[in-house]
């Protein structure tokens, strides 16, 4: 069994940040959502990794990533020179994949629990695909799946505008070298992507088994701010709620807590938090669900529901709230009772002044 994750796609909805960090390098609860990704895959025990990665992108994510030694694994890189969907990445990987059986990750899904169960599936059902369903509020914005009364899969759907059903497609899957023959068999879909709903429903029409597994936990799919914000949430609550760092629900916990080489001065930390090393807190107030990275300065001022990035500095009387903010931006300035919300790329400056 070997892994393919997906980190090519051009991360639009997420721009400015975007522009100088590739979405899976945004850091939640102070680990970029693709070391989360990488963990479950060497929980799973598999070791042959290929990332699949953009021209624009690809060299953040393997500065970051490197050969893999970090997760235990041997990770190779696959340059998609277009995003042309997803079942196009999987076409770019076929060298690298051979014949193998293969687990397809997308690299910016988070899921409670990872993805052992589904491959124990895998192996115990020897199906040609394996999918993996959440039931969602609002599936339009997903792959949905249509069960018959059995629960067998029958149709797949990606984004449609009246869903059949609330089951969501996750960003894992498990195919065997069939799926190869049907990413062939299919075109464009209308928003010119190779679509795997496409490529799996070939594989369904040919009669082939594709079974699902429906996911119990939580599943965060990592597109937009709110996303982001929403994952650094549920990782820092889930940090402090667990056993014990590490023992998370199958995800490797993120670095939850105040780091011993923090100096905080007369500050009020509302947990959970995740303030990093070398970070200088002064008169100020943070938290809940902020994750401050290594060096971030503050002073006399409130952060709650934030991530703000390396080194970044603010310099108050500042209230910042449900904001992002890109690596060593600098704010300063006298708020009032003013809320800044910010969603801010690396090296951004910002001045507030009362009128
Ligand atoms: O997150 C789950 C959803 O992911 C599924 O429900 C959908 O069925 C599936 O199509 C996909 O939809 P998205 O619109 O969310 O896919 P997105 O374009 O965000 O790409 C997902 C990941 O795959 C992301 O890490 C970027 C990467 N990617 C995407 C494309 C289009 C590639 O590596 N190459 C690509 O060509």
């Amino acid at each position: 069994m070997k892994a393919i994750v997906l980190c090519a796609g051009k991360g639009t909805r997420l721009r400015p940040l975007t522009h100088s960090t590739p979405k899976h390098l945004i850091p939640v609860g102070n680990r970029a959502i693709l070391s989360y990704v990488l963990s479950q895959i060497a929980d799973a025990g598999i070791r042959e990794v290929g990332i699949i990665i953009s021209p624009d992108s690809g060299a953040h994510i393997r500065e970051a990533i490197g050969a893999g030694e970090q997760w235990g694994l041997e990770v190779q890189y696959i340059t998609q020179e277009v995003p042309g969907g997803l079942a196009h990445a999987v076409k770019m990987s076929r060298g690298f994949l051979g014949s193998s059986d293969f687990l397809m990750f997308l690299g910016d899904n988070l899921i409670e629990g990872g993805v052992s169960s589904l491959l124990e599936e895998f192996a115990a059902t020897r199906p040609h695909g394996l999918v993996l369903l959440k039931a969602v509020a609002d599936p339009r914005r997903f792959g949905v799946a249509e069960l018959d009364d059995q629960g067998h899969v029958v149709r797949l759907v990606e984004k449609p505008k009246e869903p059949k059903s609330n089951l969501a497609l996750v960003g894992a899957y498990v195919f065997t070298r069939e799926v190869h023959d049907a990413i062939d068999r299919i075109g464009p879909s209308w928003r010119g992507e190779l679509e795997i709903t496409d490529a799996i429903q070939t594989l369904l029409d040919a009669g082939k088994a594709v079974v699902s597994h429906e996911l119990k936990g939580w599943w965060l799919d990592t597109g937009t701010k709110e996303d982001i914000l929403e994952a650094n949430r549920v990782l820092l609550g889930s940090n402090y709620a667990g056993e014990g760092q590490g023992q998370v629900s199958g995800l490797e916990a993120c670095q939850g807590g105040v780091d011993a080489d923090a100096a905080l001065a007369a500050c009020d930390v509302v947990e959970p938090v995740s303030v990093a090393e070398k970070c200088v807190l002064d008169n100020s107030r943070i938290g809940p669900n902020v994750s401050l990275g290594p060096g971030v300065k503050i002073t006399g001022s409130t952060v709650t529901n934030s991530i703000v990035m390396e080194g970044v500095q603010i310099i108050g009387p500042l209230v910042i709230e449900d904001s992002i903010v890109g690596s060593r931006s600098v704010i300063t300035g006298q708020g009032g009772n003013e809320v800044l919300r910010l969603f801010l790329d690396s090296d951004s400056s910002i001045e507030v002044r009362p009128s």
